[in-house]
């Protein structure tokens, strides 16, 4: 049964106070806060089995190693990977992007054409932009609409035979659209080019099953989903992830060097040079049990009475304007007042001991679009209540009086 009131005693940080009053913590697309559970499976790393991974014969080195991989296979029972060794760990999102950008250099030529959307963060963007500056190929755009939506007609005018790769979010950080993913995979596949979904903000909130999607790659964040921050996953089929080449060199990925020649590890130590954070990947396991035990069908539901709740009272504020309103969101909520700049609606709210993101959220296109220079960002996750709700809309009125 979910029950917010027993996970919320889960997180230490949410009883604490900030500028004198209670925390409402509504920032969670740009980090979620970290249970106890998963806390504590940190402490017992550094209090118990610190120790280098793969390497050492002692015991605490095997017992690490154990755990690492451990955490390995449960990211991969969670995305339902074929394989564990399709599991890379990353130090985030946007060291996934890098590190497929990167291999896509030796594959691409003049006269390829990779596809975007006008949705993306900038970690899908311009790692992108870099490996068309190498390679020569050209980046195209699959525009947005006024609601914050994909147009896939325009998506599908852009595939052709040149079509190389196709990245997109599969939920929009700024505005919390869902977007068509299955739809988008279909039919880049139809034209022989491979799909990475960017789900920094979907693993919050669903569980994505990387072979029913039958997605080439998909990244994430380990601190998006009740993880340590500096930790990630990149999924990639097996036979995409021998295709590409390392994307660092070092130590423990090699199988043999010499001054003439090295040869590479095999999955997944080919893409895993240098100490791991070792640590990070064992909470990000932990992160991934929690979350499980809560159930991700509960959290989706409850995250969206979360929505549907706060949409309703903010859209009784005169003079308030949603940006992303689509009928497939997740608990997201972009707005401004007018004539308001939203960095300062922000920092009445932090005076309140309301945590939101103002800006643009690292998805400048997008504000370009809508011509603002940012919106103020809401987001929940399922630890926030209603109660917390009717507090930041009271700030968001208080504020509204004070700076109109
Ligand atoms: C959609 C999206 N992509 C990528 C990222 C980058 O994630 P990270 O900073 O964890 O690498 C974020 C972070 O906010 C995001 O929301």
């Amino acid at each position: 049964m979910f029950n917010v009131e027993t996970i919320r005693k889960d997180f230490p940080i949410l009883s604490r106070k900030v500028n004198g009053k209670p925390l409402v913590y509504f920032d969670n697309a740009a980090t979620s806060q970290t249970p106890q559970q998963v806390i504590d499976v940190i402490v017992d790393y550094y209090s118990n089995y610190n120790a280098n991974i793969h390497r050492g014969v002692h015991s605490l080195s095997q017992e690490a190693t154990d755990k690492y991989e451990q955490a390995r296979q449960k990211i991969q029972n969670h995305f339902n990977a074929k394989h564990a060794h399709e599991i890379i760990f990353t130090s985030g999102t946007t060291h996934g992007i890098n590190l497929v950008a990167n291999g896509f250099s030796s594959l691409l030529k003049k006269d390829d054409e990779i596809i975007v959307s006008a949705l993306e963060h900038h970690s899908n963007i311009v790692p992108w932009q870099m490996l068309c500056e190498r390679s020569g190929a050209t980046l195209k755009v699959i525009p947005m609409n006024q609601e914050g939506e994909l147009v896939m007609t325009e998506y599908d005018k852009l595939l052709s035979k040149n079509t190389k790769l196709v990245f997109v979010n599969h939920i929009s950080n700024a505005l919390g659209t869902i977007n068509p993913i299955e739809y988008i995979i279909e039919k880049a596949h139809q034209v022989g080019a491979a799909v990475l979904i960017d789900g920094a903000q979907s693993c919050p909130h669903i569980k994505p099953d990387v072979q029913a999607l039958d997605v080439d790659f998909y990244v994430a964040s380990a601190h998006k989903m009740c993880g340590p921050t500096g930790e990630g996953m990149l999924y990639g089929k097996e036979s995409w992830l021998k295709k590409l080449p390392p994307y660092q060199g070092g130590g423990e990925m090699i199988a043999e060097v010499t001054f003439e020649k090295t040869t590479y590890a095999d999955l997944p130590h080919k893409f895993e040079a240098g100490t791991p954070n070792i640590c990070g990947g064992i909470a990000f396991g932990a992160a991934i049990d929690y979350m499980n035990a809560i159930d991700f069908d509960a959290i989706a539901k409850y995250e969206h009475e979360l929505l549907e709740y706060a949409t309703k009272q903010l859209s009784q504020i005169d003079g308030l304007k949603f940006y992303g309103t689509s009928k497939h969101k997740t608990s997201v909520i972009s707005f401004n007042l007018e004539g308001i700049h939203p960095y300062d609606v922000g920092t009445i709210l932090d005076k309140l001991g309301i945590a939101v993101r103002t800006g643009h959220h690292c998805a400048q296109p997008i504000m370009d679009y809508y011509k603002i220079p940012g919106t103020v960002r809401a987001s929940f996750a399922f630890y926030n209540t209603k109660e917390e709700i009717d507090i930041f809309v009271s700030g968001v009125k208080k504020a509204k009086m004070m700076l109109s």
